[in-house]
């Protein structure tokens, strides 16, 4: 049986962002790229009381890539020391109703780091709204775990679900929109197998400036989209 196409008026559950344009902030400013980290970092903090506040339940970041650890060794440890901070802002915050995730491989973290990474976790489950962090994260190492898993297992042939169902994303539903800030228009090995039908929204505007108000108009963008899936 064909499946029924689904609404258009799909309610925006889960919106994704590619927080991107920190160093350029921080170039424009004639400042180091660690302080565009460092409004960025705020910037996500904000947006993402926003996005709850406003009923979204699963909010994913995209905060670093597979491909990030190319970059200087300094600005590397400037994002962890960054990280390290929201850690222990999060673990300051028990009475928060939000369920956090680290989406990516987290071997690669070293104690006590990755231990604080797990406990988070584990402290935040069942809470209300889910807040998913893209870590050391690439989208096609994710797609080839997930098929690894599924042959560890013995399955022998693959449907959609067996890979849907062992992806770092596996209790969330699918990405509605996904948002990129910055001014480039490509994705960047995020969320590919997720993000197939989500609506894409590319903006000039940098992460550091992008505010509630900047979310506000992507969600309304979001509802002026007609999601066909390819029915009609
Ligand atoms: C995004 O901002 C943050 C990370 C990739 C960690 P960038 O650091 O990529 O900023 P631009 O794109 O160089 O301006
Ligand atoms: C994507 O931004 C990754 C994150 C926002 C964490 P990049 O700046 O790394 O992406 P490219 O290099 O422009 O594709
Ligand atoms: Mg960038």
């Amino acid at each position: 049986m064909p499946r029924k196409p689904t609404p258009q008026t799909t309610p925006l559950r889960h919106i994704a962002f590619i927080m991107d344009g920190n160093g350029r902030w921080a170039r424009r400013r004639g400042m180091p790229r660690e302080m565009g980290h460092r409004a960025g970092a705020k910037t996500f903090r904000r947006v993402v009381d926003h996005c709850d506040k406003i009923g979204i339940q699963a909010v994913t970041v995209y905060a670093f890539s597979t491909e990030n650890w190319s970059r200087p060794p300094e600005e590397i440890n400037s994002i962890m020391e960054l990280l390290s901070d929201f850690l222990t802002e999060a673990f300051d915050r028990p009475e928060d109703q939000v369920e956090i995730r680290f989406l990516g491989d987290k071997s690669v973290f070293e104690l006590p780091l990755r231990g604080r990474l797990e406990q988070l976790e584990q402290r935040t489950t069942g809470r209300k709204s889910r807040l998913n962090i893209a870590l050391n994260y690439g989208s096609r190492a994710e797609i080839v775990h997930s098929v690894n898993t599924a042959i560890k297992e013995g399955k022998r042939q693959l449907a959609e679900d067996d890979i849907s169902t062992a992806l770092y994303t596996a209790d969330c539903p699918d990405p509605d929109m996904i948002v990129r800030t910055g001014g480039d228009m490509r994705l960047s090995n995020f969320l590919l197998w997720q993000g197939a039908y989500a609506e894409l929204y590319f903006t000039d505007t940098l992460w550091p400036d992008f505010t509630p108000r900047h979310v506000d108009k992507a969600v309304k963008e979001y509802y002026r989209r007609h999601r066909r899936y390819g029915g009609l």
